[in-house]
C-alpha cells in the first residue's frame, strides 16, 4: 500500500496510537512476505506489548493473520467438529488427553498445535516424543485422518494462518509474548484458519500462565470469545488456575506417559479434574449430551471402558507413530540420569512457582531459550510432591530427569527457590475459576 513504511508504524504504535486496519494488514502482509525484517516486527511487538491495541485493532489484526494464508474450515466437511485451546501453562498435558476422549465420545476433533512458547511447553513438542510419529499433515491428510478417526493431531500448518507462525517464533525469544492483545489474534487466527463449529479455550491465570491475574485472563478470555463468536464458532473460554504446575510430569515423553495415566484413570487428580470438566464442557457445547453432568459421565465412562486411550493409540498408529509407546510408555524416550531433589526443610508446600519449574525445565533442555532450539524429549521433572502436602526433611521432593549429571545439578537452586514452605497447611484455592461464554 502507497505511502506504509513500517519504522513509522513502529512509531506510531511506540507512541500510543491506535493504527488503522489497513496499516496492520500492510504490516502483517508485508512481514509475512519477507518484506518487513524480523528486527522491525520485533520492535512492533514489543511496542504493542506496552501500548496494548483497541478491540477494534486486535479484532484487524487477527483477521490480517488469518488472511494472511489459506483457511481449512473444518466444518465444511464435517458437523459438528470440535477444537481446543489453552493458553499454555506448565506440565499442561490436557490436550493430550482431552482430544481422545472427547473423540471417543463421538463429537470429531481437529486439533493443530503449537510448539513451546517460552517456559510453557507446547503439544506438538510433546506428541514428537512419540517415535516416527508424523505432525506435518497436509490438508488433505489431516481432512481423512477427522473423516476416518475422529481426530487428527498435527503441527500448526505453515499454510494456515503463517504470520502467526512468523510472529509467534519471534515473540518467544524476544519477551513479547505477554500481550493481551498479540495472545488473542494468535490463538484466534489459526483457530478460525481451522475453522471448528465449536471451540474450547482454556485461559490459564496464575504464576506458571501469561496472564498473572484474573482480571487480564478474563480480558483475554472475552477478547477471544468475541471474536470467535462474531467468525461464526460457538466459543466459550475456561479459566483455570496455573499457580502451580499441572498434575505432576513437566517434560515432553514425561507428559505424553502422565496424558496416558489420566486415559487410564490412573492420572494426578487436578489434572483428571480438568480434563473431564473439559470434555464434558465440549460435549455438552456440541449437543452431543443433554448437560455437563452427563458429559462428565460420558467421559469418564471412555476412560473406564479404555475407548479414550484406545482412540489415542489409534491416532498415533494412523499418523506413523510407535502406538507401542502408548500402550507402554516405558517405551518413550528415558533421559540417562534421574536424581532426586530433597526437602531442603520440613513443612507443608505453600507454593511452587509454576514459571520456575517451567524455565528449569527449559534449562534442562525440554524447551527452546533460542528460535529454532532442538528439544531434549527426554528431560524433564517429576513433582513427587504438590502443594499442600506436608514433607519431613530430606524427604523426596523432585525427580530431575537430565541428560547428563552436571545438567541435573546446575538447575537444582533454581529448582528448589520455586518452593515456598510453612508450618501450616495452607489454604488451596479452585482449579477452575470461571467461565465466558460471551
Ligand atoms: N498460544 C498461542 O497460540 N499464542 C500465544 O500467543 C500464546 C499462547
Amino acid at each position: 500500500m502507497a505511502g506504509m513504511n513500517a519504522v513509522d508504524l513502529i512509531r506510531r504504535k511506540r507512541d500510543g496510537e491506535a493504527l488503522s486496519a489497513e496499516a496492520i494488514d500492510w504490516l502483517v502482509q508485508s512481514y509475512t512476505r519477507g518484506e518487513v525484517a524480523d528486527y522491525q516486527m520485533s520492535a512492533f511487538l514489543m511496542a504493542v506489548l506496552w501500548r496494548g491495541m483497541s478491540r477494534a485493532e486486535t479484532v484487524a489484526l487477527t483477521l490480517s493473520m488469518l488472511h494472511s494464508g489459506v483457511e481449512l474450515l473444518v466444518r465444511e466437511h464435517l458437523t459438528p467438529v470440535a477444537d481446543k485451546h489453552s493458553t499454555g501453562g506448565v506440565g499442561d498435558k490436557v490436550t493430550l488427553a482431552v482430544a481422545p476422549l472427547v473423540a471417543a465420545c463421538g463429537l470429531p476433533v481437529a486439533k493443530m498445535t503449537g510448539r513451546g512458547l517460552g517456559h510453557t511447553g507446547g503439544t506438538v513438542d510433546k506428541l514428537e516424543s512419540i517415535g516416527g510419529l508424523r505432525t506435518e499433515l497436509s490438508q488433505s491428510e489431516f481432512l481423512d485422518l477427522l473423516s476416518k478417526h475422529g481426530l487428527a493431531l498435527s503441527a500448526q500448518s505453515s499454510e494456515l494462518a503463517p504470520a502467526d507462525g512468523k510472529m509467534y517464533a519471534l515473540r518467544d525469544v524476544t519477551g513479547t509474548v505477554e500481550s493481551i492483545p498479540l495472545i488473542a489474534a494468535s490463538i484466534m487466527s489459526k483457530k478460525l484458519a481451522v475453522g471448528p463449529s465449536h471451540l474450547l479455550l482454556d485461559v490459564k491465570v496464575g504464576s506458571g500462565a501469561f496472564m498473572k491475574n484474573e482480571q487480564d485472563a478474563r480480558q483475554l478470555a472475552e477478547t477471544m470469545v468475541r471474536i470467535g463468536i462474531d467468525a461464526g464458532v460457538r466459543t466459550v473460554a475456561l479459566l483455570s488456575a496455573m499457580e502451580q504446575p499441572l498434575g505432576r510430569a513437566i517434560g515432553n515423553a514425561l507428559e505424553v506417559a502422565e496424558a496416558v495415566d489420566i486415559l487410564r484413570g490412573a492420572g494426578p487428580a487436578d489434572v483428571t479434574e480438568i480434563c473431564l470438566h473439559e470434555t464434558a464442557t465440549l460435549l455438552a457445547m456440541a449437543g452431543l449430551v443433554a448437560d455437563e453432568a452427563e458429559g462428565h459421565a460420558s467421559a469418564e465412562r471412555a476412560i473406564r471402558d479404555g475407548s479414550g486411550l484406545a482412540k489415542l493409540a489409534e491416532v498415533v498408529a494412523a499418523q506413523g507413530g510407535e502406538a507401542a509407546q502408548i500402550e507402554d510408555t516405558s517405551r518413550l524416550p528415558v533421559a540417562p540420569v534421574r536424581e532426586t531433589v530433597p526437602a531442603p526443610q520440613s513443612g507443608y508446600i505453600a507454593a511452587i512457582d509454576a514459571e520456575h519449574i517451567g524455565m528449569a525445565s527449559v534449562h534442562l533442555g525440554a524447551g527452546r531459550q533460542r528460535k529454532g532450539d532442538p528439544i531434549d524429549h527426554a528431560v524433564g521433572l517429576m513433582l513427587l510432591a504438590k502443594v499442600g502436602d506436608h514433607l519431613e526433611a530430606g524427604a523426596p521432593l523432585i525427580e530431575v530427569h537430565a541428560r547428563t549429571a552436571e545438567q541435573a545439578q546446575s538447575i537444582r537452586a533454581e529448582l528448589l527457590s520455586a518452593y515456598i514452605w510453612s508450618e501450616q497447611p495452607p489454604l488451596t484455592s479452585p482449579l477452575l475459576l470461571g467461565s465466558v461464554s460471551s
